[in-house]
């Protein structure tokens, strides 16, 4: 019914009840934790107390996810981004179909809907436009950030230096996403995004006021096992360690399983920076976590191949568990 026009193709038709296709699963839905939530990190004083990049450590180990304030990327900068990010989708459908998978004349901008639609049998209530290299301020902007938190997450793992290959490994290759989760019918019926963790090795997330972004805490933790909200924070970005992070850190950092949930009265945009080992990179334990004698708990793995794995699939939670030692 949609003709490539997307999700917001059909919610701006006013339907009054969600397609069926669009109807997911029992296993879909989540379970909230209200008392619990993700630390919230003021990186005002990183320089001069050494306190703050221990609080980033200690999040990335215990929760996966965590947010900055005052983390150096400049409000306008955020705004901007944002403003173009509903520009695109406010755009007339023909124009962004120009983007489709089918008629783009380049595989680094893509516009599309659902995550794999090939693979999953319900679709996500979302569209999106997938960008290589592009939205040049923000990204080096970003940059100066992933490099502070990568050299103080590599510090705690007694990696002293980030040389070339570890450089690769940890932020070799970027992609932004621009997300549009427009109102949806029956909100409770279907998902923004499925449970899923990131295949980055850290991602770096803006997100508007609307809300609905949750994360998994406490698994295998019996009753304390549910989703905490990502409250939306005005200027903050969310910050989350991926599967070549952990996979990387031998375990020491956690890539977490996440989710949205759509909403029933609100039109929602995120816009995630994907920090990615580089596509030729083998991915494995750290040497030098090796060379201290942990035993590694992951098998290598050509990056390229992993993210085909985590594309092959709908977002069905884990995917770090089929590469286990
Ligand atoms: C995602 O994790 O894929 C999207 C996160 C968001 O929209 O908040
Ligand atoms: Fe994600």
């Amino acid at each position: 019914i949609n003709k490539g026009n997307g999700v917001k193709g059909l919610s701006d038709l006013g339907i009054k009840s969600l397609p069926s296709q669009y109807i997911q699963p029992q296993e879909a839905l989540i379970n909230i934790i209200p008392q619990e939530s993700i630390p919230v990190i003021d990186m005002s004083n990183w320089n001069e107390d050494p306190k703050v990049a221990e609080s980033v450590c200690e999040a990335a180990e215990k929760f996966g996810f965590f947010q900055l304030v005052n983390h150096g990327v400049p409000l306008e900068v955020l705004d901007g981004v944002k403003d173009a990010t509903h520009r695109f989708f406010g755009l007339p459908a023909e124009e962004k179909r120009k983007y489709s998978k089918e008629l783009s004349s380049t595989n680094s901008v893509r516009f599309g809907t659902s995550f794999s639609p090939d693979a999953e049998k319900a679709l996500e209530w979302k569209d999106y436009l997938s960008l290589f290299y592009v939205f040049l301020e923000y990204m080096k902007r970003s940059q100066i950030l992933c490099q502070k938190l990568m050299s103080a997450l590599m510090q705690k793992l007694n990696v002293k230096e980030i040389d070339e290959t570890k450089e690769s490994l940890l932020m070799g290759s970027k992609r932004i996403n621009l997300n549009y989760y427009p109102r949806c019918p029956n909100p409770q019926l279907t998902v923004g995004v499925g449970r899923h963790s990131d295949v980055s090795s850290l991602t770096f997330l803006l997100q508007d006021e609307i809300g609905g972004l949750y994360v998994r805490v406490n698994e295998g933790k019996g009753e304390k096992d549910g989703w905490v909200h990502v409250p939306p924070i005005e200027g903050s970005l969310v910050i989350n360690v991926g599967d070549a992070l952990q996979i990387l850190s031998n375990g020491r950092y956690k890539s977490v399983e996440h989710c949205v949930i759509a909403s029933g009265s609100k039109n929602r945009i995120s816009i995630p920076i994907f920090v990615n080992p580089k596509p030729n990179d083998v991915i494995g334990p750290s040497p030098e976590l090796i060379a201290a004698g942990e035993k590694p708990k992951y098998k290598n793995i050509l990056y390229s191949d992993y993210v085909k794995h985590f594309f092959r699939k709908a977002h069905d939670g884990k995917k770090t568990v089929a590469f286990a030692e």
